[in-house]
Order: C-alpha cells, then structure tokens, then sequence
C-alpha cells in the first residue's frame, strides 16, 4: 500500500484534487477542440452529445506551455519517426503477449518499426517507462485493469516491461480476474479482469407467462443489468489500490448484440427498461451505475482512472466486410479527421461518439482520464492487420510490442504526477 498511504496528510489530496480538475478541464477541452464540427444526427447507434462539447475551454490556459508536467496535455501531439530508436523494454518473446498480437513473430513487415515513433505531446516531453523505478515505488501494491481485450492488450504491455526487471512472478487470479501476476520480490500484484460491457449480461428469451418486454413482441435477446457489475470485476475495486476502466468496442457489436435479433435489452433494479432504450442510453446508465459502484467500494485512497476509447482502423469497410489496415506509417492530421470525424459517419467513428458519453458519465466524478483517443488514432501502421492471423484482417487491438507501451507510459506519468507534492 506504499501507494496510497502517501495521500493521508492534508497537502498531497489538496494537489491532487488540483490535479484531477486541471486535468479534466484539460481533457475535456480537447475532446471540444476534436469534434466541434456540427455532427451527422443520425450516427449509427451512438448519438453525439451537443452538450458535452459546449463547454467554456479559454479558463484552462492549455496554450501556455507546462513544464511541470501536471498540466500538460499530453493527448495533444505527434508522432515523429526516429530509425535509430531502441526499444528494449521487452521482446516478442514475452509470453504474455497474446498470438495474433505478436508481430514480429508473425512477419508483420513493419512489426519492428511501430516502436520507432515517439509520441511528442505539443508543449511538454512524455517522460519513458522506467520499469525499475516503477516496480521500487510501487511495492505492496495491486493494479487492476478492468474491461475489454483492448485493456488486456494494455496489461500484457506491463507484465512484459516489469517481468524484464523482476523475473520472479506468480501467476494466479486475484479477485476473480482473467488473470494476474504478482511481482514476488516486490509483492507488486496486476491483473486483467474481463468485462465487455462492465455491466452484468446474458442470453434472455420471451417467457411464457409474458411479461412487458414480451408484451412489445421481443422473443430473444440479452438481458443487460445496468445497475449490476459483471462478476468478474466485483471485488475489484475491494482489492486494487489502482484501477484502469475501460468499455466501449462492445456496445455496438452487432454481430453479438444484433438489434433486430439479438437486441440488448436493458434491466434497472431487476425490471426492464420501459419504454425500451438503444445501446447509447444504456450505456449512460451502465456508466452512471458502475461509477457509482466504484466510488462505494474502492479502498480508501484507491486511485481510479478510465481510459478513453481505443480507434480502430479499418478502411474499405467494416472487420466483417472485407475492411483492412495495410498502412505502414502513422495517418497525417487530415487524414486522421477523414477517418473519425463524426460529421464523415465513418466506419470508425466509434471512438469518439464512445468518448462523449465517457466524458458525460465521468464529469464531476474523482475519476482521472487516461485519453490515449488522438495519439493513437494517428497509428493505422499498429494493428496486427493480416498478421493477426484471423479470417479477417485485425484493425482493433494493437501489435505488441507497440502503441499500448506508449498507453503505459502515460499511465505512469499521471500516475508519478499525482504523487507530486509528497
Ligand atoms: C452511417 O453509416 C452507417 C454504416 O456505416 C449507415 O448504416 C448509416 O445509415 C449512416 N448514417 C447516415 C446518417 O448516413
Ligand atoms: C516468419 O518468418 C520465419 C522466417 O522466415 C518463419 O520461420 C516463420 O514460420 C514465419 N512465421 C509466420 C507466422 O509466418
Ligand atoms: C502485499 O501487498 C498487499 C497489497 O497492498 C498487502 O495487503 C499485503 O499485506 C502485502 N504482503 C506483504 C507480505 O507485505
């Protein structure tokens, strides 16, 4: 608990609350400076959200330049190619590292070269990774990562940096996750606990006696609990002194969750939603609930970070339309506006319709913002593409070693940030 005992004198939580407003101040006014363009009224299932983006950006001061680090914007930058850069981090013999995420070992023709790009955010330097700092300042800790693939994608970029530095680990499953490690020298715990939709779920069907869904004619679907967390992460926030949240991907699946014939079909205090919601409404409520949730359960001094939606990359359609990702260099500005611009309505245009619901949901909760959205929806060249070795082309989790490092380093910067003042 090294960690969070340094919050227990009166100073170190009046910086951080300053930190978390600065912060969220800063991110907000980013997320309006990206999608203040009129957006398209009818964008697939999300709906923008005006209200979000209106907010007064000129009191943030995120012009002038930071070199403290704390105010600095760290979503606000570019890549820049450096063929001489090391990466020694870890290799793609890490375990770890999920199959079709190896692309190295998978021949992906630029699999050595993701980890040349640098990320420069525009007024400030995002500091590197140093794992064995890292594992020193964070003994007697347990870090949880609580949602989808894309945050297991950023978990097995930590376990591959720290096992460099401390080979002597355990693996086990602490508080019912997918899986876990402890650092045993360090008794430095992480784990991966898998959630799709953070709220509990699963397969409903039309019962006989009827009922108010049946009334409307629904036959099958997915029951979605908005108010109840998914047991996988329930102890989580008992157990983790730092948790990273994320969901999103997975609200609009329509392969699982078809609207038609396989809708979700949302459930508050054990009753369903009536009229029924579309998936954007329920996951402002499934966000407002699992918040809720956490802020009950954590440990005291528990820091809780939500990361922004992960872009996907897919160009000529869709995954399960022949869609791919063959680029081999970063996407400059204009593209990268063609592709996710709300008002183009395309293909990929989830990742910032995700993130106006989390910034929704997030304001004025002591939540901080991991916002990796615009660093990385530079990288079209960091999917595993056809090296995932799949039927269709990978353009949604990311090759490893890769961009998810960079993720991590920001983690750890905002993580070192909210101990200043100690
Ligand atoms: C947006 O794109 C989707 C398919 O990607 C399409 O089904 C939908 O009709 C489009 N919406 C508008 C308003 O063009
Ligand atoms: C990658 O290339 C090596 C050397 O040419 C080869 O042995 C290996 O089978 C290839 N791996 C894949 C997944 O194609
Ligand atoms: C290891 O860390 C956990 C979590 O902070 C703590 O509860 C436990 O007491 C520590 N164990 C030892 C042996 O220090």
């Amino acid at each position: 608990m090294a960690a969070t005992k340094k919050f227990s004198s009166l100073f170190p939580l009046l910086s951080l609350i300053c930190f978390v407003s600065v912060f969220l101040l800063l991110s907000l006014s980013r997320k309006a400076s990206i999608s203040s363009s009129p957006t398209h009224p009818q964008v697939l299932q999300f709906k923008p959200i005006a209200a979000a983006n209106n907010i007064d950006t000129d009191a943030t001061g995120s012009d002038t330049d930071a070199s403290d680090g704390s105010s600095c914007d760290y979503s606000d930058g570019s890549w820049i190619y450096d063929p001489d850069a090391r990466f020694d981090r870890y290799d793609s013999s890490c375990k770890e590292i999920f199959k079709g995420w190896n692309c190295i070992l998978n021949n992906k023709s630029n699999g050595r070269d993701i980890v040349k790009w640098r990320w420069k955010p525009r007024n400030c330097d995002l500091p590197p990774f140093d794992p064995v700092k890292f594992i020193h300042s964070y003994r007697d800790t347990n870090i949880g990562f609580v949602g989808d693939s894309l945050n297991r994608n950023m978990f097995v970029s930590l376990f591959c940096t720290l096992k460099r530095v401390s080979g002597e680990v355990k693996k086990w499953r602490p508080a019912g996750a997918d899986r876990g490690f402890t650092f045993l020298q360090y008794n430095l715990t992480i784990a991966y606990h898998r959630t799709n939709l953070l709220a509990r779920y699963g397969r409903w069907s039309a019962n006989g006696n009827g009922g108010k869904l049946e009334a409307l004619g629904y036959k099958e679907g997915y029951r979605v609990d908005v108010d109840i967390p998914e047991g996988t992460w329930e102890k989580a926030p008992s157990f983790h002194d730092i948790l990273i949240f994320n969901t999103g991907h997975w609200w609009r699946a329509p392969s699982k969750f078809d609207p038609v014939k396989s809708p979700m079909l949302f459930f508050e205090k054990g009753l369903p939603v009536i009229p029924p919601v579309p998936p954007d409404v329920g996951l402002d409520k499934v966000l407002k609930h699992m918040i809720r949730f956490v802020e009950k359960n954590k440990q005291r001094g528990a820091i809780k970070l939500f990361r922004t939606q992960s872009p996907r990359h897919f160009e000529g359609g869709d995954w399960d339309q022949g869609g791919s990702c063959q680029r081999l260099q970063p996407l400059l500005p204009e593209q990268v506006e063609e592709l996710f611009s709300l008002k183009n309505n395309g293909t990929n245009s989830e990742a910032r319709l995700v993130n106006q619901h989390l910034f929704k949901a997030l304001k004025g909760s002591n939540f901080h913002i991991l916002d990796i959205t615009r660093m990385s929806e530079f990288r079209a060249d960091a999917h595993p593409s056809s090296a995932g070795g799949k039927k269709h082309d990978d353009c949604m989790h990311w090759c490893l070693p890769g961009i998810t490092d960079t993720w991590n380093d920001l983690f750890v910067t905002h993580l070192n940030n909210l101990k200043i003042g100690n």
